[in-house]
């Protein structure tokens, strides 16, 4: 299967594309993992494309390896902070994608509000590349998917237990992938933290048809039995400060602690970064033989690097 008709579309939501465009994705990121580590350090897909990091949030992964990814693939990349431009002193987002997309290639974003990525694509000529939103974080679960594969040696069929907050950003993205990949997962999260209705029914509805399973439950202990991924992200997101105090007394019994995970001893641990210690999961755990934490970092950059080489015209 060729991914060439997705040159030129945007990277905003997993649902966008289909099961087997995301294998194939996923693929391509294994292939070009492969061929660095096998001394091919520049592909140069992107010579002479340039490439715009817009963040209105911070970070640490998504940054630096989306620079070292374009650059990986000859093309170049700027680093642009939403503060720093006129976006900060009220210029539009409109007119920002139509100004950006006369200089650059394509426009990797990071937001607070997820519709301001979908106005960023509409008045763009470039694509855009969901690099997380209060909504989805789908760049993340493609390094996951690469991860998984890696460690288990198949995705459809795995069984992934979500720990955690039900409305977390990288479990909605998680869940439709797992809905178009045929894999189970299972949800504990507190009923008041209780996941996207309209997203949480699409992905049950979806997984039915893909052999897969969507489940939600408030028993951590339940969700692991069985499962080869434990999966838990940051109580208190970017941007949900004030929500802190009140998310972390409903979380306190679902904490990712080695308790927790004899329930499935040989499940592997995932945890998108960055990790709270003691409050999501346990140092114990994060540093313990089933983590796969820094491969999952790492895979980032491979995932990433097939994306642009996919979506960048
Ligand atoms: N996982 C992730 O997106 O990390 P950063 O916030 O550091 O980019
Ligand atoms: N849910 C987290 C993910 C960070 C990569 C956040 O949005 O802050």
């Amino acid at each position: 299967m060729s991914l060439y008709n997705l040159r030129g579309r945007d990277f905003l939501c997993l649902k966008d594309f289909t099961g087997e465009e995301i294998r194939e994705l996923v693929k391509l990121g294994l292939e070009l993992k492969r061929r660095y580590y096998a001394g091919e350090r520049t592909i140069p897909v992107l010579a002479g494309r340039s490439i715009g990091l817009l963040f209105q949030k911070p970070s640490t992964r998504t940054r630096i390896s989306f620079d070292v990814a374009v650059y990986q693939l000859g093309g170049h990349p700027l680093y642009l902070s939403w503060r720093e431009l006129q976006l900060g002193r009220g210029e539009t987002v409109p007119d920002t994608a139509r100004v950006l997309s006369r200089y650059l290639d394509g426009i990797v974003a990071r937001v607070y509000a997820h519709r301001d990525l979908e106005v960023l694509a509409e008045y763009s000529d470039a694509p855009v590349i969901n690099a997380l939103s209060d909504f989805s974080h789908p760049a993340q679960i493609m390094a996951d998917l690469m991860t998984i594969y890696e460690k288990t040696g198949r995705l459809s069929g795995v069984k992934i237990a979500f720990i955690g907050d039900g409305t977390d950003n990288v479990l909605n993205s998680l869940m439709v992938a797992a809905a178009k990949l045929g894999m189970n997962m299972s949800i504990a999260t507190p009923r008041e933290l209780y996941p996207n209705r309209e997203l949480l029914e699409y992905s049950m509805e979806l997984a039915g048809e893909t052999g897969g399973l969507v489940e939600v439950t408030e028993d951590p202990i339940e969700a692991v039995r069985g499962a080869n991924v434990v999966y838990t992200d940051v109580w208190v997101s970017m941007g949900q400060e004030d929500e802190a105090e009140r998310k972390r007394k409903l979380l306190e019994g679902y904490r990712v602690d080695s308790s927790l995970m004899q329930h499935s001893p040989r499940a592997i641990f995932m945890h998108c970064l960055p990790a709270h210690r003691g409050e999501e999961v346990t140092s114990d755990v994060i540093d313990g033989p089933q983590s796969v934490v820094w491969d999952q970092a790492e895979n980032r950059l491979h995932a990433q690097k097939a994306i642009l080489s996919v979506f960048i015209r």
